[in-house]
Order: structure tokens, then C-alpha cells, then sequence
């Protein structure tokens, strides 16, 4: 079996670009985790960074796999993504968010044919969102319900590499028909144009896509409507915000974070400027919770553990569950295939079902 020393040198075999030391003398090397014969451990880069970690990532892997008796790595390259781009970011306060309220007031009303509309935001970037956004809806699906997904992310869409869809969507009477993937329907400004140029956008331009997305889109039929059309948002609390809340009733928010206080910090802001236009918080996903142990299934902390649930009892909502940091997660996402429709009976599946089952009970279906 592997020990830690050994782990620590094959390691330190690696070394990071930036500094020219080994990866674990270079103090990169987070929450590192033996147990049995099993490792892992978190790369925190700044988001700018992931690329060049991303080969630092895959040789730290190599390095521990090719241990003698290790059988499974697990690292999980994040992004401290405090750096997201300016515009998705900007704040308003909730005195602006009042004041925009008063001249251009929420819906009352949700997009044609669709039952019920959650929104998953944050208010830190990088914490999950979308992923979580993705797989519950997976989950959701998986209870038999009719799901559509909608990128609002209008500025950096992630949907389209998520679930693997791409290509415009065809028009039929005016409307866009939504793609399907995973027997859901998708819409997502990166299939309307090249995500590249969504960057570049001015405000109005992508308040406009996101009201076309919403109210355009095929979402249901009559005689088939969308029981939850999920909503994925950018980070932080900005005009795509106030947009979708002046476009669609939001039935409720679920907040993702992880367990540091920078994001727990952010998170609150979040379910305070939603709760400020009528859009109550449903409950609080903890994501990067901590790597399970092997043995015993329990979460391992590794950037503390349970602050989202402390977070949840201090402002009355819910706290829906808590996510692993899960490769295969990742992966999932990367490769198109998310983890929860790929693997029904994974453990991955049965929190986000348990999440899935817990926030059918809040809704009106
Ligand atoms: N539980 C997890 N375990 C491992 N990796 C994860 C987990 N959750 C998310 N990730 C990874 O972290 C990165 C950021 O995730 P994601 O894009 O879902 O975050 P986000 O909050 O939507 O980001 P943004 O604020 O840019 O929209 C992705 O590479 C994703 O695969
Ligand atoms: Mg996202």
C-alpha cells in the first residue's frame, strides 16, 4: 500500500511551471488524502491559470497512478475564479436592484407553457453552478418530470460543452425549437452564436438574447408543457439577473456554494438581492464538499466541511444536500456526458435524487 511519504516524492516528481519547485514543495498540493490504496487532492489555480495546470494536473495523476499498489487518483484542478470577467460580475446592490425594479417591475408571469421556473445561481464564480444546474436537472428528468435547461449565461455559456449539444436550433412559427439532450430541452446562447463572440456583448445586446431565449423558445406544448424549466445563471447578482426577473416569475432559487467563507460570503448576497425581487431561495447546495473516504462513503473535508449547512440555519433556508469533489463529475462535463444521467445508480445520483425529491416537494407541480 502507498504511503504518504511516497505519495509526497512522486509529487514533488512534478513540477509546477510557475515556480520551478515540485508540486507539493510548491505548496499546491490541497487536502491531500491516502487512504488505502487511493489518493486525492485539489489544485486551486487562479481561473486564469487552468490551462497551463490543466498538464500539471494530468502528470500529477500519472505520477501517483503509476505508485506501486494505488488504484484510484482523484485530483481536481479548480479555479479560485475570482477573476471572472467584469461585466458578468458587477454588482448591483439591492438599493440599484429596487430602483431598476421600480421602473421596469418582475413578471408576474412564467414563459408559455411551462410549469414551474428555478433559477441555480451564486454569487462567487466557479463554485459549480452549472454543473449542479445540469445534473440536478438530470436528476430531476429522472423522476419522470419534463425539464428544460436555459443558459442564461449569456456572457460565458457553459450548457452547450456540458451536454454536448451544438448547432443553431431550427425555427418552426416563429419560435426556436429547443435542442434535447438527455431527454431535456436546451437552449443556450452559445447555440445562437460563437461563445467566443458572446464575450464582447453590451448589456442590452444580452439582455436581448436572454428575453428571445426565454419567451421564443418552443419550451412546451399545450398539451405538453415543461414541468421545471432550470435556469443557470452567471455569477454574482448583474444585469442578466435583473433581466431574467423582470422576463420570467421565478418559483425559486437554489444557491450553490462551497464551504469557504468568501463564497458562503457571496452566496448571501445572492439569496438576498432574489428574495428582494420575490424570488425565494428553495435551499443551499454545498458543492467541493471534501473527497469521500473510501471506506466509509463520509465526506473528508478539505476546504472545511458544512458551512453551507451552518449558512442555511442562519438565514431560514434549507440546505438541500452536499456534492463530493468527483473527477468523474468533471469529467462528465467536460466530456459532454453529465455524471448523474451516465451513472443513475452512482452516488452522485442518489444526492442529487435526494436534492431532486426534496425540491418537488417545494414546487406547485
Ligand atoms: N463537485 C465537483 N468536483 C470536481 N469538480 C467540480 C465539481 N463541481 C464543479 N467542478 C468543476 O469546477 C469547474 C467549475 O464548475 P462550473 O463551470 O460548474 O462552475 P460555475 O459556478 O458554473 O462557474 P461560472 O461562475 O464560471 O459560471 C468545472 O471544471 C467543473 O467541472
Ligand atoms: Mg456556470
Amino acid at each position: 500500500m502507498p504511503d504518504r511519504a511516497a505519495v509526497i516524492a512522486a509529487l514533488d516528481s512534478v513540477i509546477d511551471p510557475k515556480t520551478g519547485q515540485g508540486l507539493f514543495e510548491a505548496g499546491l498540493v490541497q487536502g491531500l488524502v491516502v487512504a488505502e490504496d487511493r489518493a486525492g487532492f485539489v489544485i486551486e489555480v487562479p481561473s486564469a491559470e487552468t490551462r497551463l495546470y490543466a498538464p500539471v494536473r494530468d502528470a500529477a495523476e500519472a505520477a501517483l497512478a503509476a505508485l506501486p499498489g494505488m488504484a484510484r487518483v482523484s485530483v481536481v484542478l479548480t479555479a479560485e475564479a475570482v477573476a471572472a470577467p467584469a461585466r458578468r460580475t458587477a454588482g448591483l446592490s439591492p438599493q440599484a436592484m429596487d430602483q431598476s425594479r421600480a421602473r421596469a417591475p418582475v413578471a408576474t408571469e412564467r414563459p408559455a407553457h411551462v410549469r414551474q421556473v428555478i433559477g441555480v445561481a451564486s454569487g462567487k464564480g466557479g463554485v459549480g453552478k452549472s454543473t449542479v444546474a445540469v445534473n440536478l436537472a438530470c436528476a430531476l428528468a429522472a423522476r419522470g418530470l419534463r425539464i428544460g435547461l436555459l443558459d442564461a449565461d449569456v456572457y460565458g455559456p457553459s450548457l452547450p460543452t456540458m451536454l454536448g449539444v451544438s448547432g443553431k436550433p431550427d425555427y418552426e412559427d416563429g419560435a426556436m425549437v429547443p435542442h434535447e439532450a438527455f431527454g431535456m430541452k436546451v437552449m443556450s446562447v452559445g447555440l445562437l452564436t460563437k461563445a467566443e463572440d458572446a464575450m464582447i456583448w453590451r448589456g442590452p445586446m444580452a439582455s436581448q438574447a436572454l428575453t428571445q431565449m426565454l419567451t421564443q423558445t418552443r419550451w412546451g406544448t399545450e398539451a405538453e408543457p415543461l414541468d421545471i424549466l432550470v435556469v443557470d445563471l452567471p455569477p454574482g447578482t448583474g444585469d442578466v439577473h435583473l433581466t431574467l426577473v423582470q422576463k420570467t416569475l421565478l418559483d425559486g432559487m437554489v444557491i450553490v456554494s462551497t464551504p469557504q467563507e468568501v463564497a458562503l460570503a457571496d452566496a448571501r448576497r445572492a439569496h438576498t438581492m432574489f428574495e428582494k425581487v420575490g424570488a425565494k431561495t428553495l435551499g443551499l447546495i454545498e458543492n467541493m464538499s471534501g473527497f469521500p473516504d473510501p471506506v466509509s462513503g463520509d465526506l473528508i473535508p478539505i476546504f472545511g466541511h458544512g458551512g453551507a449547512r451552518d449558512e442555511a440555519e442562519r438565514l431560514g433556508v434549507s440546505f438541500l444536500g452536499d456534492l463530493p469533489l468527483s473527477q468523474a463529475l468533471r469529467e462528465g462535463g467536460d466530456a459532454g456526458r453529465p455524471l448523474v444521467a451516465t451513472e443513475r445508480d452512482g452516488d452522485m445520483a442518489r444526492r442529487l435524487g435526494a436534492v431532486a425529491a426534496a425540491l418537488v416537494e417545494k414546487l406547485d407541480l
